[in-house]
């Protein structure tokens, strides 16, 4: 695990423990509808499978992550892609569209980030994501708070995410100078093909690096908790996902 209590991505450990997060995400890209020509900027690329999906339907896309590890994989698509933080674009008028899938949870600033969208869009211009809702994977972020109180480890390390839900993340948008088309919640029970293990050495790595020598203990005793909730008697884990995904027009 990462020696850093932020979180670091590499696009090996993704491909070998989440490559279900792009292959689920053909029903936003759906929602997109990308046509040939549009300007399209993929928000929190990863390491570009969707952006390589839009591409090519003949879309100008690029790929914006803060990961230089998810920008070079993404590169090696054949795709633009450049480092830049979601919370602070830099674009300008540039997009007819803008893109996110799985991402901006991880952005807690979401006002910033709603305005870097404006920013970028032209007038009518489309903002259209998917990202964690509210209630999403609640019985980890329990398991692993309770584990925090337990251990002496800081809560912000267990739940680091924003999962807003349809009326807070509708009001973010309809304030940052959207109309939204349609927003919706939708439970998305997710199988994990690597377990919990593989899911929270993905996506957890700073909270278990803060356990210090404890941490294969502190593993054994989240699995211990969750198991009942998330494993099925054949040994497969299955968490609690809820999307919240939406469509909105640049006023
Ligand atoms: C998600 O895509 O919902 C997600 C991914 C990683 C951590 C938490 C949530």
């Amino acid at each position: 695990m990462e020696t850093t209590e932020a979180q670091v991505w590499t696009a090996k450990v993704y491909d070998a423990n989440a490559r279900f997060v792009s292959d689920l995400g053909a029903d936003v890209v759906a929602w997109l509808a990308p046509q040939a020509g549009e300007r399209i900027l993929d928000l929190g690329c990863g390491d570009g499978a969707l952006t390589a999906v839009i591409a090519a339907t003949g879309a100008e896309v690029m790929g914006v992550d803060g990961s230089a590890d998810f920008v070079a994989a993404t590169q090696a698509r054949g795709v633009r892609a450049e480092v830049m933080d979601g919370q602070a674009l830099t674009f300008d008028g540039m997009f007819d569209a803008v893109f996110s899938n799985a991402a901006l949870h991880w952005m807690t600033d979401a006002k910033a980030v709603i305005a870097g969208v404006h920013r970028a869009l032209t007038p009518g211009g489309r903002f259209v994501a998917e990202c964690g809702g509210h209630g999403n994977v609640a019985s980890i972020v329990t398991a692993l708070r309770a584990l925090g109180d337990r251990h002496g480890i800081d809560a912000a390390l267990a739940d680091p995410w924003f999962f807003p839900s349809v009326d807070e993340y509708e009001g973010l948008l309809t304030a940052g100078g959207f109309v939204v088309d349609e927003i919706v919640l939708i439970p998305r029970p997710t199988r994990l093909p690597t377990g919990l293990a593989g899911w929270l050495e993905t996506f957890r790595a700073p909270f278990f690096h803060a356990a210090g020598d404890k941490a294969d203990d502190l593993l054994a005793e989240a699995e211990a908790l969750l198991a009942p909730a998330l494993r099925e008697a054949s040994g497969v884990w299955t968490a609690d996902y809820v999307r919240l995904r939406f469509k909105a027009r640049r006023v």
